[in-house]
């Protein structure tokens, strides 16, 4: 038999996911929750049963393989999924040339082909019932392109456009998708990649947003109809700005400003 509504979060151990989590299940959802540090996002659906009295299953899926992505899905299929958020992702921060293939594969795979599995998964039901919502975690380096991020922007760019695509394909249909493009944001993420905490501050046109602010950003975008967000009025002004630059000196611009605040020189250490 169908349960309550029920909202399928994907990386939801810490960040944006588990801000997510959090919002919906104020709003009454029960959740589907996914990540791969078992403690931790044990802790974090305890938190929320505690806080919000709602039901928490958490599914430890590495969205990298198909026969993990097909139990989450098969999991999936006994509840009514009322919004699935596509937020799992890693970045890798090695040059092309250089990088372990298998890593990139993944990078792929869990930014490309677990959404497109999961949201096949979750749409003929929410098209027959006509309502449900599906959000996915893209990145502003979509239109902020930087050095040793190649495939991670190509697969960023592509969950945006994939976005926009189903969007058309949606309309009519009473079934909502946005595309959330987060700048800078206080997370896992980043120290994942071997960036202390220390680091992450603000500085010059370098600013940090909450999961918190991201999450409520693009909920409020959502009500307004809008299919893209670029989460905080700095990130949307410094993007509008750089894609308006003839591309070369785009390139030049990026490059200089990713080696002075990242330290990402082409060196093929
Ligand atoms: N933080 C930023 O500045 C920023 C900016 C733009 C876009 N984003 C995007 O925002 C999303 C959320 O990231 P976050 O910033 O909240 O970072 P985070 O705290 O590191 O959370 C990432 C989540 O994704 C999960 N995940 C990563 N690789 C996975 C894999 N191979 N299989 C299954 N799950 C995997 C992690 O699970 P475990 O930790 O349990 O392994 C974790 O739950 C990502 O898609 C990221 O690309 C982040």
């Amino acid at each position: 038999m169908l349960q309550n509504k029920t909202a399928v979060i994907t990386g939801a151990t810490s960040g944006i996911g588990a801000a997510y989590a959090s919002k919906f299940a104020q709003q009454g959802y029960d959740l589907i929750i996914t990540g791969r540090r078992k403690e931790k996002i044990e802790a974090t659906a305890t938190q929320i049963r505690q806080k919000y009295n709602v039901n928490v299953d958490v599914i430890l899926t590495e969205l990298s393989e198909t026969e993990e992505i097909k139990n989450l899905t098969d999991f999936m299929k006994e509840k009514e999924i009322g919004v699935l958020v596509n937020n799992a992702g890693f970045g890798a921060n090695s040059l092309y040339q250089t990088s372990d293939l298998t890593i990139m594969e993944q990078l792929a795979k869990v930014n490309v082909i677990a959404p497109m599995e999961l949201i096949h998964a979750v749409l003929p039901g929410m098209v027959v019932r006509g309502k449900g919502t599906i959000i996915n975690i893209s990145s502003e380096s979509v239109y902020m392109i930087i050095p040793k991020n190649a495939v991670y922007t190509a697969a960023k760019s592509f969950l945006k456009s994939f976005t926009e695509g189903l969007h058309l394909d949606l309309m009519g249909t009473g079934v909502k998708v946005m595309a959330v493009c987060p700048g800078l944001t206080h997370t896992d993420f980043h120290e994942k990649m071997g960036m202390e905490k220390s680091r992450q501050i603000n500085k010059g046109q370098i600013k940090w947003m909450s999961p918190e602010e991201v999450v409520d950003i693009s909920l409020r975008d959502m009500k307004k109809g809008k299919v893209v967000c670029i989460p905080g009025n700095h990130t949307k002004m410094l993007t509008h700005l750089l894609n308006m630059m003839p591309r070369r000196i785009y390139y030049k611009f990026m490059y200089n400003f990713s080696c002075k605040n990242f330290g990402k020189k082409n060196k093929t250490e």
